[in-house]
């Protein structure tokens, strides 16, 4: 049953009911049109009520059904709105917990609407690149007002229901109740039962006394705050159609935007990273009521860089955390260093000075191990050594408690090894938290060869809980974030030979849509990283060819921002990348010695060769079953790497671009050679999926 009828007294409830957010879906809609249907034609029914079963009202169109003729089938989200509001009775929508896109529509619809405080009201669609598509650009600004309704659609954001409601003028809600809601609403339906006529919301006029210049306005800040998203700008000149024409054709004129972006690869690559980000959480293996460990304190080894970062998700959580250094100046670095960093978050506003005394109250510091024994979790975030690390575990296996989870910040050791260390392998996990720890939302969490499935289960839950995307690794050097962005910054070295500046790369892979290239990325996060990488890889893997621009760069000192010099020149305090002619000297002398002759490097090479580097480790990852699937391959780098969002991750851009024609221009870039012609032989999913005109994440 996908909605359910009931009547009370002389009133019709209907009740949305399709977990897990009552999303509209077909069945749902047909129940609900039935529902009208049967309580029109029932002469003991005065009034109706719509309300949703369980936690939510709607949270809109059932987006499962997208792109699947159900989306459409009748009645479909359009018809099932005109059906309610054409009801001879009135009809109550009540509302709470999440009402939601064509939720809200579905509400607009209804005569009347009632809610609950604190429902989370909004028209979200603009965030899976649509815009809304069942009336929500043509009714919202009519009851709410234009500018209200505007700022809704074009952010997306969800607002409470009590700050809507005190909206000057606003029609979207007669009631906020306390109490009860069903009690109330059929209660308010009752009042309201011979009223007539009814109230429809497309008969008001959505007006604004400077229309012009306000959606131009409009116009002009969407266009330069969202250049690669066309929905923005369709929502403005959706609102813009309800205050200049008639509603019906307000609603063609929505209709057919809707339509349209519902067809754009940005509208699919931000649904994809939605349900992407959805599935990260799942490990088929694990059910998800696995019992959950406790963690009510929380240890870090190391207060440097990351355990300083690491430490401040669980204070901003409300999570105790008691900090362990080897020496009392690192430790009262490490202390100064996070108050210092919440200090900057009063001084911009974002955080009261209650909060930071809170959370600085939750924060103990020691020298100890005998005072982090009772930490139900403890993570290590040490020099990168697998003798530090060692030591580290062992005393851990010592002093915690049985049941404590033991988890590492290892960036590229053998997590099984680090287990190996103690006597509780399946009590120990890799947490790969990504710099800075307490602004990057990407949590690799890295299962070992023994880690317990409720130590697995707790992490995730965890790193839900500290508000960050948790994604689930196999071992493996470098995860799958770091392992990837390897070959991409190989072949970011061999552009410099074939012929290319740093700044044109960085530019081409900019107006690719990532956030910075390879060099600014470099420079901002310490050059000496890779440096240190490549001088293991040089004894462990002696065939594996680099550019070795990188290594003189760092010969030089130049180590990026935190030494004022690296692939560009830093004035002294500032971040602006200045292109340096030192460097360039050094690249072309690096030519020379190589013999090679520069040749002209177009954009579009250059942002090839980088992202299919990503997508061909990126399909080995997952063959070896490092990550259990594409997209989450995908949200590793939406999340962690500055990855356009409106491409949807590289596993699933590639599925875009099409994977026959990614195998083939990886056949181009093995001929060249300058390039490594072994690692552009694509990896066998890949060359299996492309031969059988599939993609990784369909
Ligand atoms: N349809 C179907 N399933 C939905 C859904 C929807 N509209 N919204 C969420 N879900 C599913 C999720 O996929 C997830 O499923 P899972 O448990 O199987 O992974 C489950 O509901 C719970 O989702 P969350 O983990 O996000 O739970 P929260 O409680 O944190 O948040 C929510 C709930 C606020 C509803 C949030 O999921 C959300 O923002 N959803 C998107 C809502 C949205 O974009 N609606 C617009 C749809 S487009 C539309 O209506 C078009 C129309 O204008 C024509
Ligand atoms: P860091 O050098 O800034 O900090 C390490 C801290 O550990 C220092 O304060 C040091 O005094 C302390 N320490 C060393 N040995 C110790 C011991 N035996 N007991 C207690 N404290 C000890 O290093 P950073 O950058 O914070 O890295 C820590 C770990 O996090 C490493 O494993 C690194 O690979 C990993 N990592 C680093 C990232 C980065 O961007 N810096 C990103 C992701 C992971």
């Amino acid at each position: 049953m996908s909605a359910n009828y009931e009547v009370r007294g002389s009133v019709a409830v209907i009740t949305l009911n399709n977990p897990p957010v009552n999303g509209l879906g077909h069945a749902t809609r047909k129940a609900t049109a039935e529902g009208i249907e049967r309580a029109e034609n029932d002469p003991a029914i005065k009034a109706v009520v719509i309300t949703g079963a369980g936690k939510a009202f709607s949270g809109g169109a059932d987006i499962r059904e997208f792109g699947s003729p159900k989306a459409l089938a009748e009645p479909n989200l359009l018809s099932l709105i005109a059906r309610v509001e054409s009801c001879s009775k009135p009809v109550v929508a009540a509302i709470h917990s999440v009402c939601m896109g064509g939720g809200l529509e579905l509400a607009l619809g209804c005569h009347y609407r009632v809610a609950a405080p604190g429902t989370k009201v909004a028209l979200p669609e603009v965030k899976l690149g649509l815009l809304p598509g069942a009336g929500g650009t043509q009714r919202l600004p009519r009851a709410l007002g234009v500018e209200p309704a505007l700022n809704m659609i074009v952010s997306g954001e969800p607002v409470n229901s009590e700050l809507l409601a005190q909206v000057p003028g606003q029609v979207l809600f007669q009631k906020i109740l306390d109490g009860d809601l069903l009690d109330g609403a059929v209660a308010f339906a009752m009042e309201v039962a011979d009223k007539r006529p009814l109230p429809r919301v497309r008969d008001l006029k959505a007006q604004h006394p400077e229309a012009q210049g306000f959606f131009q306005f409009a116009r002009n800040t969407v266009q330069a705050m969202s250049k690669h998203f066309p929905a923005p700008l369709q929502c403005v000149e959706a609102v813009s159609a309800a205050v200049s024409q008639r509603f019906e054709d307000g609603m063609k004129a929505e209709r057919e935007a809707f339509a349209q972006l519902m067809l754009t690869p940005e509208s699919k690559a931000l649904r994809h990273a939605f349900f992407a980000e959805r599935a990260a959480a799942k490990i088929p293996d694990v059910p998800e009521d696995t019992p959950l460990r406790a963690i009510q304190k929380v240890a870090i080894i190391g207060a440097g860089t990351m355990g300083g970062g690491i430490a401040m998700n669980f204070l901003n959580a409300g999570i105790p955390v008691t900090l362990l250094e080897m020496k009392i100046e690192a430790l009262d670095r490490g202390i100064e260093t996070i108050r210092k960093n919440y200090e900057a978050q009063i001084r911009k506003g974002k955080l009261k000075e209650d909060k930071y005394a809170q959370r600085m109250a939750l924060l103990q510091g020691t020298l100890s191990y005998a005072e982090i024994g009772d930490a139900d979790l403890v993570i290590e975030a040490v020099f990168e050594d697998i003798g530090v690390k060692e030591q580290v575990f062992r005393r851990l296996d010592e002093v915690m408690k049985p049941g404590a989870i033991l988890a590492s910040n290892t960036s590229t050791l053998d997590v099984n090894k680090i287990a190996s260390f103690t006597k509780r392998p399946q009590d120990v996990i890799g947490t790969h938290f990504f710099s800075p720890a307490n602004v990057m939302k990407l949590l690799e969490v890295v299962r070992g060869a023994a880690t317990a499935k409720d130590v697995l289960a707790t992490v995730m839950a965890l790193g839900k809980k500290i508000r960050k995307t948790c994604v689930v690794s196999g071992v493996c050097d470098g995860f799958i974030g770091n392992r990837m962005i390897e070959q991409y910054s190989r072949q970011a070295g061999f552009l410099l030979e074939e012929g290319c500046t740093p700044q044109q790369v960085d530019k081409a892979m900019e107006r690719f849509g990532f956030a910075m290239g390879p060099f600014r990325m470099g420079d901002l996060a310490g050059n000496d990283v890779g440096w240190y990488i490549r001088k293991r890889r040089y004894i462990e893997k002696p065939d594996l060819r680099y550019s070795k621009t990188a290594d003189l760069l760092c010969e030089m000192g130049r180590y990026g921002q935190k030494t004022g010099a690296g692939w560009y020149d830093y004035q002294p305090g500032k971040r602006d990348a200045i292109p340096s002619r030192t460097v360039l000297e050094m690249i072309d002398m690096h030519r020379s010695a190589l013999g090679i002759t520069p040749r002209k490097i177009s954009d579009e090479e250059i942002v090839q060769r980088l992202v299919f580097a990503l997508v061909n480790e990126g399909a080995r990852i997952l063959e070896e079953g490092i990550a259990m699937r594409a997209s989450d391959i995908d949200m590793v780098y939406l999340t962690g790497y500055g990855f356009p969002l409106w491409r949807g991750g590289p596993m699933c851009y590639a599925d875009t671009v099409g994977l026959y024609n990614v195998v083939q221009t990886m056949k181009r870039f093995a001929r060249n050679p300058l390039d490594d012609g072994k690692f552009w032989e694509p990896a066998p999913l890949l060359a299996r999926l492309a031969e059988q005109g599939k993609g990784f994440t369909e």
